[in-house]
């Protein structure tokens, strides 16, 4: 009796030190983020906003250290998902996070599965990648939650005919399709759909053929970072000048490079998730703070992705008392999550671990000097139309 009642006493010891020893033992979150190449922009804003909410709420999450490793895949596919192996065998890392484009966050969807690791897409935003792995959740956006908005806005307001110039991938694809569906229902015509090549793209030859063709609108999407080279064009060949409107998601007249787009920018109308004048108290505080910390920089939709993903990590953690039941608790802990945003209320779909968000119409104007995408109306609590299940 009494050497059971010993084994009792040593077991629960045991497992109390195992537990002790879980509380100290550091928690890893993994970013692979684009920090070179094309998409550089976003793996930058990224970073800073996953900084910014770490330095805000502490490296301490129910007794666990958190350690960010932040990793750079340029932008490639097979870095990505080499760097995910690595960091979920060798750094044992308890989240993957980032995914600056689509390709990048379906390529490390298996490593996700495989090792039963939450993977949360700050930046990527096709509608099919929450399908790729039941362990993927959402924080950025989808390109349809913003194109069907516009395709709506549109035709109310004037524009009948439509020319659709998207990037030739799944977003681009998406923005196309979602776009030209709500359009066509609403009376509007596409009379034509151009598809630009991802990787250094020449918007000339595409935009000669805008012209020619003479449409109400040019619609428009483009990745985070590449919105500058179309604006300058579209002003550079006087599209403007001969009546052709711009419109498009929020990604064209991103707020990274807005400022720097000039006057010839100002009207533009575009759809989006998030604007850096979000008029709340949440989103100034949040402006103020991730300025403060990096030299004036303004933070866009990227910055916010990756700041919520943040949030939506540390609270899982907090209710599962620093990840414990490993993986699947932490990804049930993701589901359902609710709570404001800089860019407003945001919901995570428990069913589709997508987000739930309002998707905002604006128009560039100027304010105190400076260009700004300033919302006039807002569609709330969108659901990606994008989904096939
Ligand atoms: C994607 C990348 C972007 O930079 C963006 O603005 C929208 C979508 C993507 O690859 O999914």
């Amino acid at each position: 009796m009494k050497t059971l009642f010993n084994l009792r006493a040593l077991i629960v010891a045991l497992g109390m030190s195992a537990l002790a020893s879980q509380a100290q033992e550091v928690f890893k979150i993994g970013l692979i983020l684009p920090m070179t190449g094309q998409q550089a922009t976003t793996g930058k804003q990224i970073e800073a906003a996953a900084r910014l909410y770490m330095a805000q709420n502490g490296d301490k999450v129910a007794g666990r250290k958190i350690e960010l490793i932040i990793k750079d895949d340029g932008g490639m596919p097979d870095a990505a998902k080499r760097i995910a192996q690595e960091l979920v065998v060798n750094d044992k890392v308890g989240v993957l996070g980032g995914f600056g484009l689509t390709p990048l966050a379906l390529a490390t969807a298996p490593i996700a599965t495989q090792s039963k690791t939450p993977m949360v897409v700050m930046a990527a935003a096709t509608s099919i990648i929450t399908e790729a792995s039941p362990y993927i959740v959402r924080t950025s956006f989808t390109l349809a939650q913003c194109s069907v908005a516009m395709g709506d806005w549109a035709p109310k307001n004037g524009i009948k005919r439509v020319v659709t110039l998207v990037s030739d991938y799944g977003p681009g694809i998406d923005a196309e399709r979602f776009f030209k569906e709500r359009f066509l229902l609403n009376s509007g015509q596409v009379v034509e759909s151009l598809r630009v090549p991802l990787r250094n793209p020449d918007f000339a030859p595409f935009l000669q053929k805008v012209r020619d063709l003479k449409p109400d609108a040019l619609f428009v999407f483009v990745p985070s970072g590449a919105g500058a080279a179309v604006m300058k064009q579209f002003l550079e060949r006087g599209m403007d000048k001969a009546g052709i409107k711009l419109i498009g998601t929020g990604d064209m007249t991103d707020d990274d490079q807005l400022n720097d787009m000039g006057d010839g920018a100002l009207g533009v109308v575009t759809s989006h998730h998030y604007s850096t004048v979000h008029p709340s108290a949440v989103n100034k505080k949040f402006v103020d703070a991730f300025k403060k910390a990096n030299k004036g920089m303004r933070p866009n939709f990227m910055a916010v992705g990756g700041y919520d993903g943040m949030r939506v990590i540390y609270e899982a953690l907090k209710n599962t008392k620093g990840g414990q039941g490993g993986g699947d608790a932490l990804l049930a802990a993701m589901k359902g999550q609710i709570f404001e945003s800089p860019r407003g209320q945001i919901f995570i779909d428990a069913q589709t671990r997508d987000i739930v968000q309002n998707i905002y119409l604006r128009r560039v104007e100027k304010k105190d000097g400076e260009l700004y995408n300033v919302e006039f109306d807002v569609i709330k609590e969108v659901k990606d139309p994008g989904k096939t299940k």
